[in-house]
């Protein structure tokens, strides 16, 4: 793969279908590198679908996929592991931390398909921690951190090899405010440094503090401020994001 430019991210059309449960349908969605954005809607209006298929981590039932400007569907397993390990970070909507590993490996484990030796990913895996404010819970194990603590280390454990996009699915849902307030902090810090970041959440304060909107319900973009003033409904390829720092690369395996 060589370096690509244009929007980090592309959903043309995406549908995903359970049975006869349409979970997303006819999704279009263009995100500029250096974008910060909040995804809301109701429980089981499609919002994890839709980041799970941005995330190259579920196949749509039609439609395409852009990541960095390769169409998903085109890559070979193997360039799609490289396309997820260089280009993406997840956050998940039920983050689990393996039982009895410190965070310090929990979060080194993230680069473990990456061919980094252990010595460097350990030593990435602290400077991250430090990043989140972990830097003195190292060593501490699932049950010796708080739910906040524990989110911030899957967060780090996200972004330890630094990828340009960031998705993360409710980041704060199961955390009290001040925890919340922690988390959404690094992440618009991680956004100020350049990463291109999407956020799924059922607060309305946070996503009405965000740059750019989208609203789903019942499977489909019902509302994106990125599109708002645009009377002909366009995407808005010529924007990117207040703020943006315009300076990714693309992928370089
Ligand atoms: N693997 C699956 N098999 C069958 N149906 C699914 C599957 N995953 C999701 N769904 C259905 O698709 C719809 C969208 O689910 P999704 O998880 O995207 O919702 P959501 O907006 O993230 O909701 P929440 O806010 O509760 O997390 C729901 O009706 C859900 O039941
Ligand atoms: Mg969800």
């Amino acid at each position: 793969m060589s370096a690509a430019h244009g929007p980090v991210l592309e959903l043309l059309g995406v549908t995903k279908t359970y049975g006869d449960v349409r979970a997303l349908g006819d999704a279009h969605l263009t995100v500029h590198r250096g974008e910060l954005l909040a995804v809301v809607g109701p429980s089981g209006s499609g919002k994890s679908t839709m980041l799970n298929i941005m995330g190259t981590l579920t196949r749509p039932t039609s439609g395409t996929v852009r990541v960095a400007g390769y169409d998903v569907e085109a890559l070979s397993d193997r360039e799609l592991s490289a396309l997820r390990a260089t280009q993406i970070g997840f956050v998940f909507q039920q983050f689990h931390l393996a039982r009895g590993v410190a965070a310090l490996d929990s979060v080194a484990d993230g680069l473990l398909y990456s061919g980094t030796p252990l010595r460097e990913r350990r030593r990435l895996a602290e400077r991250t921690l430090r990043r989140v404010g972990l830097g003195h819970r190292l060593l501490n194990e699932p049950h010796q951190l708080s739910g906040g603590e524990r989110q911030r280390v899957a967060i780090a454990r996200a972004v330890l090899g630094d990828p340009p996009l960031l998705l993360a699915d409710e980041p704060t849902g199961a955390l009290d405010s001040r925890s919340g307030a922690a988390v959404m902090d690094l992440l618009h810090e991680l956004h100020r440094g350049g990463t291109t970041v999407v956020i799924i959440t059922h607060d309305r304060d946070i996503a009405a503090a965000l740059p750019r909107e989208v609203r789903v319900r019942d499977g489909r973009i019902a509302y994106d401020s990125g599109r708002a003033g645009r009377p002909d409904g366009a995407g808005r390829s010529d924007h990117v994001g207040e703020g943006a720092v315009l300076s990714r690369d693309g992928v370089s395996t």
